[in-house]
């Protein structure tokens, strides 16, 4: 493990030399390296045909790149025991889970208090079909609680649904453990990876999860994503969607699905960004997972240490850097997290999210009306942070001086 040349990699990304901008949004859509951007050129400039129909040369040059990109996830994510479905996003990898499994009337479905809607509202969308939706209470001290998911386990339960990384505050949750447990009372996990794909050295293998699902662009990816489902439940998962590429014969009033990656892929599908997407995961791999991972715990001990000191600044969540990563929440008391958002924009170009961060539940239940959100990646400095460090000082001292 070797610690990230910082000022290396922002070279790969045209954006920040071109904007100038501190970039701390990355929990939310991360940038792409010129590598990634000119696989994407490469299709529009140099293919632009269509992938699994025709016997053209051109298509034929496409076909190879596509099967190259899947086999580069695959590799990227350990994960040849699984079928790899490209999805829009996480989003709709969930769903594709949450409508395409049986779910009986009375069947359960847990999840972490602390979830995404993606990965809340599909299963609380299935309640009205007689299915239940428990969520595991936090511990105080925000940590998932494998005590009370024990105690919520029986035989009814089909699927336990938790994220790996949460997008409000880097917390890093015990996928390890959960899964385990999960199995033993023979349910099914499916773990939401759009936090960790990425950040994180993901190994499907050795994690074991029934699903898993990946947002690309929060991992230097285009806009894309993916469903990693075991090989064996490819068969008991119906698809989302239906059409072309997906059927091996059609008759005026019958189908036959082709059983594997392909009947849940219907329709042309967005092949640059697929060729992206594997390009996005050869960047990746050539930095380091472990490198990167590294480099976020740092960037994760300096902010929490530094916002410690700011009397008015409030950390909001989990912020243990051993056990979170690339996220630090917080708040100015009396100043509103979109306000305090936009000043930092104006003032230093620093682009941060504000809000609930579309985990309503969570901020309810926490009686939170929202926080800021630093996300940050491999091409953060620690000059950026202390930018950062600097601007939020400023900032609560003047909401310092508003409460005198
Ligand atoms: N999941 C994205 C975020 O947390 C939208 O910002």
């Amino acid at each position: 493990m070797r610690s990230l040349n910082v000022a290396t990699i922002r070279r790969d990304f045209p954006v920040l030399e071109e904007k100038g901008i501190i970039y701390l949004d990355n929990a939310c859509m991360t940038l792409r390296p010129k590598q990634v951007i000119d696989a994407i050129k490469w299709y529009y400039e140099n293919n632009c045909a269509c992938s699994g129909r025709s016997l053209h040369k051109l298509s034929e040059e496409l076909n190879e790149s596509i099967a190259l990109a899947r086999e580069t996830i695959k590799k990227f994510f350990n994960a040849h025991n699984y079928e790899l479905i490209f999805t829009k996003n996480t989003t709709e990898a969930i769903n594709t889970v949450a409508f395409g499994m049986e779910f009986k009337r009375g069947t359960k479905i847990i999840t972490s208090d602390r979830e995404h809607n993606s990965n809340l509202v599909p299963w609380l969308a299935l309640q009205s079909a007689g299915v239940k939706h428990f969520a595991v209470p936090s511990a105080e001290n925000f940590e998932f609680d494998l005590e009370s998911l024990h105690k919520m386990l029986d035989n009814n339960v089909k699927l336990v649904s938790v994220v790996h990384i949460s997008n409000i505050d880097g917390y890093r949750l015990p996928a390890e453990e959960i899964i385990k447990l999960s199995h033993d009372f023979g349910a099914k996990v499916l773990i939401d990876g759009a936090q960790s794909a990425g950040h994180i050295k993901v190994d499907l293998k050795k994690l074991d999860p029934d699903f898993f699902t990946v947002s690309a662009h929060k991992a230097c990816g285009p806009i894309i994503g993916c469903l990693f489902v075991k090989k064996e439940l490819v068969d008991e998962l119906k698809p989302l969607i239906y059409g072309g590429g997906t059927v091996s014969n059609t008759t005026l009033n019958s189908f036959e699905l082709i059983n594997d990656y392909r009947k849940f892929e219907a329709g042309l599908q967005d092949y640059a960004g697929i060729i992206g997407f594997g390009e996005a995961c050869n960047y990746l791999k050539k930095v380091g997972m472990k490198n990167i991972e590294k480099h976020e715990k740092v960037l994760t001990a300096k902010l929490v240490k530094a916002f410690a000191n700011i009397d008015n600044v409030k950390l909001v969540g989990m912020h243990n850097p051993k056990k979170c990563s690339g996220i630090v929440s917080f708040n100015i008391e009396g100043l509103a997290s979109h306000d305090v958002a936009l000043m930092l924009d104006e003032a230093r170009n620093i682009a941060v999210r504000s809000g609930k961060h579309c985990a309503h539940a969570w901020f309810n239940k926490n009686r939170l009306p929202g926080c800021v959100r630093a996300s940050y990646y491999l091409y953060n400095s620690l000059g950026e942070i202390n930018a950062l460090v600097e601007e939020v000082s400023k900032i609560a001292e003047i909401a310092e001086n508003i409460k005198k």
